[in-house]
């Protein structure tokens, strides 16, 4: 199977997590674009979706979905995303799409957070992938400095700016041992709007595709 297949099953895979009349949390990125496409299946069995980025609520718009802002929401019972890497702690790094900060606030509203990759994104650790932070312009070079000495190597990502109008700096290089801990601590530098790391509000279920099928797997399961 393609990587794009794999991606087309766990998608699939996720409108099982859907609950009915609810308002749905969507992400963003290639996955979650098919995600999208399956959801339109099912449309008129939800009331509709709240989305992490300008792009997916412009597809989900197109497949005659209603999109809800956020604070118009009470609750969200699922949120459906990808990831760049993830462990088997459900721990991941996202943001390769530069839609970090909008997906962390709907995941933290969310009741359950599904996320959907193909096997390549399963990792022992985290961090080959560079780890993106969104900084305010201004406190670009700051936190620069301050990623440089923590061992990281950031790079400033060329012609991008986020939904919010910032930059975003990603970070190779990092060490990352302890995911919850550095994530808590690159919150607290000043400037930094959000970064990549999605560990201390994991996901709640995995749905990894592979040669093999869809594998589910469970926090702490
Ligand atoms: C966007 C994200 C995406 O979930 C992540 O980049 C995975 O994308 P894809 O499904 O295209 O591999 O975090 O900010």
């Amino acid at each position: 199977m393609t990587q794009d297949e794999l991606k087309q099953l766990v998608a699939r895979e996720a409108l099982k997590h859907v609950v009915e009349d609810s308002v749905v949390g969507v992400g963003s990125g290639s996955t979650v674009n098919l995600f999208i496409d399956a959801l339109a299946g099912i449309k008129g069995r939800i009331e509709g979706a709240v989305a992490a980025s300008e792009a997916s609520a412009e597809r989900l718009k197109r497949h005659g979905i209603r999109v809800f802002e956020l604070n118009s929401v009470d609750e969200i019972p699922v949120y459906v995303d990808g990831a760049d890497e993830i462990t088997e702690h459900l721990h991941m790094i996202k943001g390769g799409g530069g839609a970090l900060t909008r997906e962390k606030i709907v995941a933290a509203v969310a009741q359950k957070f599904v996320c959907i990759c193909d096997a390549s994104k399963f990792v022992p650790v985290l961090g080959r992938f560079p780890l993106p932070v969104e900084v305010i312009p201004m406190a670009r070079s700051y936190v620069g400095r301050a990623l440089l000495r923590l061992g990281g190597q950031p790079v400033l990502r060329e012609d991008f700016k986020t939904d919010n109008g910032n930059l975003i700096l990603d970070c190779h290089g990092l060490s990352i041992a302890d995911p919850p801990a550095l994530e808590a601590e690159l919150n607290n530098l000043a400037g930094v709007v959000t970064n990549g790391l999605f560990a201390r509000r994991s996901a709640d279920v995995l749905l990894l595709g592979s040669e093999q099928g869809v594998r589910t797997q469970k926090r702490g399961g």
